[in-house]
């Protein structure tokens, strides 16, 4: 059973998938330092439980993802805190997120904005509904994305549509970024999870030590400090040396399914 508390509410589903809600519907999910750090704990914890393979992410209610990080409480922020906000945002969530040895997965309704938007860009993969609404309305309130948006937006959708986003504060349907890369699906509300799931089906069947080296590889091609190719070549040849890799094969082999335990 993993932590769950007021504002990070977590549910085990089939597929071995942990949905975690963030829960604040009455402020549309708003991430407060509360939220940003019980979620921390959920996360942590789901990562070290071998029975979760998968993480969906989804809002609370009827209305929003997440409208982004809680206005109010930065509202009189000094340069100093507002700095520290970032700081404590990208180490605790959105670059934890990003390198998560699980893969992740947003299911976006309604509203995701600011914070919601770069809560969801932090996941590896984005399915949102006709319903939803995204943008990044900073600029409009005298700041910029604090939580990674600068960077990974402009890494989903090319420089271009990352200024146009962040500089307009417009907001965009999810047909608009499904076109634009920033969304892998687009579906009906009311088959989000079910179609979430079906991605969590296939992730559930595959090589877990595989998926995490996937991860990490991936990553390492936008790190500047790294060489993507070269993270690749040496997390390949590691692959050779575990257990998955032996019954995978293995079971390729004596045409039957891989039971992968992670190892
Ligand atoms: N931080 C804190 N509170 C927020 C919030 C945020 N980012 N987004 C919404 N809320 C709160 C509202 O203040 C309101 O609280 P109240 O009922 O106590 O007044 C409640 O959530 C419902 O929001 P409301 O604005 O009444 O809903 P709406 O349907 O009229 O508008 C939005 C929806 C998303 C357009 C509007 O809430 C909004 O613009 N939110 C801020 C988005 C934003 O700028 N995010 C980036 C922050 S850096």
């Amino acid at each position: 059973m993993i932590a769950t508390s007021p504002y990070v509410l977590t549910e085990m589903l089939e597929h071995h998938t942990l949905l975690i809600t963030i829960n604040r519907p009455d402020k549309l999910n708003a991430l407060n330092r509360k939220t940003i750090d019980d979620l921390h704990e959920v996360l942590v914890e789901a990562e070290q439980n071998k029975e979760v393979r998968c993480l969906i992410i989804k809002g609370a209610g009827e209305k929003a993802f997440v409208a982004g990080a809680d206005i109010a409480e930065f509202a009189h922020y000094s340069v100093e805190e507002g700095k520290q906000m970032s700081a404590h945002g990208h180490f605790k969530i959105f670059n934890f997120l990003e390198n998560y040895s699980k893969p992740t997965i947003a299911a976006i309704h309604g509203f995701a904005l600011g914070g919601g938007l770069e809560l969801a860009l932090a996941c590896h993969i984005r399915v949102a509904t006709t319903a939803s609404k995204l943008g990044f309305p900073e600029v409009g309130l005298g700041v910029i994305p604090g939580y990674g948006g600068t960077q990974r937006l402009a890494h989903l959708v090319g420089k271009g549509k990352a200024f146009e986003m962040i500089l307009t504060g417009n907001m965009i349907d999810a047909n608009d970024g499904y076109k634009w890369g920033l969304i892998n699906h687009v579906v009906a509300p009311q088959e989000l999870i079910s179609k979430c799931l079906e991605l969590a089906k296939s992730i559930s069947t595959k090589s877990p030590t595989a998926i995490a080296a996937a991860i990490r590889a991936i990553n390492a091609g936008y790190n500047p400090q790294l060489n993507g190719y070269e993270v690749e070549i040496e997390e390949f040849g590691k692959s050779f040396g575990t257990e998955d890799f032996k019954e995978g094969v293995g079971a390729f082999l004596e045409k039957r399914k891989p039971n992968f335990q992670g190892n």
